[in-house]
């Protein structure tokens, strides 16, 4: 059972999610509103914001703002510093990700650099503009999402593991660095999850693993228990199982050779 006073103590008043509009980004969204936190909803598609920021206000009787904004751009982080100048921002949850699936050459280079604009250097950003106020306070909350493909090269999505390892190593070191200053900085290592984006990917198996894909509702709720006990956490046993296997029983070539198989076999068609 949450202790929602205690949770708006440390993370209050308001909260920042972006990425918002739908999946895992509108699930960690309505939990936070829930247990009473204001939020400020990020995304491009206003009008699922908009629908989104109405129902959590009144059903949670808390405050919301939308901000339709593409998060690739390279104002983006300027565009949300001047929205919420006004606003104490205790929590920022980043959850939007640009993933450009294929081989590698068959991608124009822009969308390898829009997954780094969208998954490293606007979080980075975002990261730089809240901190500061938030170790000034001595109390706040920074929620990553990474992947479990971060963990080791991976074909055909290799820009995006390559981001997402980023955030990985970004969010250790600065759960180093804050955790005894009042800050929790959380990176989430998910493995799939049945999201709108997921399902259009059209993936076709994974590597004869069986279906091993959670629901948003686990993700937020495992990692919600997880902020401020430590850098990292992997939703659902089963990913927490495989992931120590191949990191670490398995030779490194061997896990990225493997990873590789899965993925050809989900998206190569
Ligand atoms: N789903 C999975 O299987 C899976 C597995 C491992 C890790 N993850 C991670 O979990 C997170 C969420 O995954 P998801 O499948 O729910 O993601 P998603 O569909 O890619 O995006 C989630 C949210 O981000 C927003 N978004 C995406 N690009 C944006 C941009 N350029 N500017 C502004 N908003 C943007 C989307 O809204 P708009 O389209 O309205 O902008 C949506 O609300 C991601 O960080 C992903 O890397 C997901």
């Amino acid at each position: 059972m949450v202790d929602k006073t205690e949770f708006l103590a440390r993370y209050g008043k308001w909260g920042i999610v972006a990425g918002a509009s739908e999946g895992i980004g509108a699930t960690y969204a309505e939990e936070l509103a829930s247990r009473g936190l204001n939020l400020i909803l990020v995304a491009r598609r206003a009008e699922l914001l908009r629908s989104l920021a109405s129902n959590l206000s009144t059903k949670y009787s808390v405050e919301t703002k939308i901000l339709a904004l593409d998060l690739s751009r390279s104002d983006a982080f300027e565009q949300i510093a001047q929205s919420t100048n006004d606003l104490e921002i205790g929590l920022l949850v980043y959850n939007a990700a640009f993933s450009a699936i294929g081989p590698f050459l068959e991608r124009p280079v822009d969308d390898h650099i829009k997954e780094i604009n969208t998954n490293a250097f606007t979080p980075l950003n975002l990261i730089y503009l809240f901190a500061e106020n938030m170790l000034a306070r001595g109390r706040g909350g920074i929620l990553l999402m990474s992947s479990l493909s971060a963990f080791q090269g991976s074909a055909y999505i290799s820009t995006y593991a390559a981001t997402k390892a980023f955030n990985i190593v970004l969010a250790e070191g600065l759960w180093e660095e804050w955790r005894e200053r009042g800050v929790d900085v959380l990176v989430c290592v998910s493995g799939a999850v049945k999201t709108p984006n997921y399902v259009a990917s059209e993936p076709e198996q994974t590597g004869g693993l069986g279906d091993m894909t959670i629901n948003p509702d686990q993700v937020v709720s495992e990692a919600l228990n997880a902020l401020g006990k430590g850098p990292y956490v992997i939703p659902g046993r089963m990913n927490r199982i495989s992931s120590f296997v191949m990191r670490h029983l398995l030779p490194r070539k061997m896990t990225v050779k493997f990873m590789g198989r899965i993925l050809r076999g989900m998206y190569v068609k």
